[in-house]
């Protein structure tokens, strides 16, 4: 039996899994992008939280995107962390300039949300190829689905 260079699974199975996490990799970059937006063009009686807060949904964004783009490399495939990559990411993007509190909180759950949902659509087929890649997923989104919760905190009661 030839020694695998990488993970146990079939060549198809690593390209299919790669590319999946690349797609992930791109909205959780451009999450953190987005977050680094608001954290400077925030303004209002909330920026201390919300200033805080959206410098944790960077570095939640940051430690997951190296997380995904590594576990690219450990199935053998190669992640792709250049801008142009980010053209297809499924994030509408930010206004430009100022932003109130209440529109930067607004905005950052409406960017979770698109982020759980994509990436919430992906867990099957991720179980169905690789089950460890999934729970790192899994892992990704019980961070950004609590960070989710917490922007939602600050929004009025409905
Ligand atoms: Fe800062």
């Amino acid at each position: 039996m030839t020694e695998a260079p990488v993970a146990a699974l079939s060549v198809d199975q690593r390209l299919a899994v790669g590319g999946t996490l690349q797609e992930i990799l791109v909205d959780t970059i451009d999450l953190g992008l987005q977050a680094k937006h608001l954290h400077w063009n925030l303004r209002g009686p909330m920026f201390h939280g919300l200033h805080l807060l959206l410098d944790d949904l960077a570095a939640a964004a940051a430690e997951a995107g190296d997380t995904l783009a590594e576990r690219c490399l450990a199935l053998g495939v190669a992640a792709d962390g250049r801008i142009s990559a980010l053209a297809g990411t499924h994030l509408p993007p930010p206004p430009e300039g100022r932003i109130s509190d209440q529109d930067a909180a607004d905005l950052a759950v409406a960017r979770l949300h698109v982020y759980s949902e994509v990436a919430r659509s992906r867990l099957g087929d991720l179980g169905l190829r690789d089950p460890v890649s999934q729970e790192l997923v899994n892992g990704v989104l019980m961070r950004m689905e609590k960070l989710l919760w917490m922007f939602e905190a600050h929004r009025p009661e409905v």
